[in-house]
């Protein structure tokens, strides 16, 4: 296999604290192995727009502690066609960029195969809040964005049994329910609604906060993922329905930005320096990824095949736990 003499790197889809840290893994590995790399701004969008930068271990100093993604990120349609994906793999040759690591998600992990397909070795980070990856136990943000939600879910919740009110608290999760799980569990809500497990039986959690309320329970917290939504208007039905004041707070986007936490910038360094590493040997088309305890990789085909669910004794947990 011919040596890979340049990288790039890239980051797509939403951002995730602890990007950084791991595009200073790559950066830093990959110069300490004798390979150059270049740094490609704004996801495959600015692939495709030849936003490229060289980059040395100097353009990552200062950047392991800070949250977003100093490349920029993007989402691009023009990528999912046949011609997007020619065009950014000739733009990879006209630049002498002989491998790529993306920084996603499944969506990004795509976008890599395509890449590999047309000649360029490609290898993926799971970089989303989500945890959603199924090939992966942890992806890269996530304790940051739970432990942000955590904590300011504590403060909603302080206000609330003050004022003896019900609150709903949106979290993000458009197709996963991580987020709304893990901090239905740590911050004892009384109700978790996830996209994966929700039936829609609203009388239920009705029923649900007027018996905690006569057995003295001065606050209810809904735990609502993005996935759901409408908390608003279900604040509003829920009121009409029990009487007791009922308030709808969405979180947004704080979720995703923020200072990595520790465990993030150390999966992120892990897996940053692990994917350099397989793509300057000669790698391609794989996803790094941390599985059973240890730092694997996988075949993308293979990863992006694999299930992961909501486990039903952990759901069923976060309910027994709240009565
Ligand atoms: P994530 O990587 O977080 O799952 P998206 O699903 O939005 O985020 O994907 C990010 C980007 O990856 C898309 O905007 C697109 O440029 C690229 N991408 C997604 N799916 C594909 C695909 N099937 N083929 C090629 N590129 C894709
Ligand atoms: O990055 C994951 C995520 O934050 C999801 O939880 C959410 O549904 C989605 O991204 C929102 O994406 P956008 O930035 O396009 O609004």
């Amino acid at each position: 296999m011919a040596k890979i003499k340049t990288i790039g790197i890239l980051t797509s889809g939403g951002d995730a604290p602890g990007m950084n840290a791991a595009i200073r893994a790559v950066v830093r590995k990959a110069l300490t192995n004798g390979v150059a790399v270049k740094g490609i701004k704004k996801g495959y969008q600015g692939l495709l727009n030849e936003e490229i930068i060289d980059m040395n271990a100097r353009s990552v100093s200062d950047t392991i502690q800070r949250g977003g993604t100093i490349l920029g990120t993007a989402r691009c349609m023009e990528f999912m066609t046949e011609d997007g994906q020619q065009k950014g793999a000739d733009i990879c040759r006209k630049h002498g960029i002989d491998g790529v690591v993306v920084i996603g998600g499944d969506g990004s992990y795509r976008g890599a195969q395509a890449l590999s397909r047309h000649g360029i070795n490609t290898i993926g980070i799971p970089g989303t809040i989500d945890l959603d990856i199924a090939c992966t136990d942890y992806t890269i943000g996530f304790d940051t964005a739970v432990n942000t939600a955590m904590e300011a879910i504590d403060k909603v919740r302080d206000t609330s049994s003050s004022h003896e009110r019900c609150s709903i608290i949106e979290v993000m999760g458009r197709n996963a329910g991580y987020i709304a799980l893990w901090c239905g569990v740590a911050n004892g809500a009384e109700d978790v609604l996830l996209p994966e497990k929700y039936d829609y039986n609203e009388q239920a959690i009705i029923n649900n906060i007027i018996h905690n309320r006569k057995r003295g329970k001065t606050h209810h917290l809904i735990i609502n993922a993005e996935g759901i939504g409408h908390s608003t208007s279900m604040a509003r039905r829920i009121e009409a329905a029990t009487g007791i004041e009922t308030r709808a707070t969405i979180l947004g986007y704080m979720q995703r930005g923020g200072s990595p936490t520790c465990k993030d910038r150390y999966y992120a360094s892990i897996m940053g320096a692990y994917a350099a590493d397989i793509l300057c040997a000669g790698s391609t088309n794989r996803v790094v990824a941390y599985k059973g305890g240890t730092f694997v990789d996988f075949d993308i085909e293979e990863a992006l095949a694999m299930q992961k669910g909501i486990s039903e004794y952990e759901y069923e947990i976060s309910r027994a736990l709240a009565t």
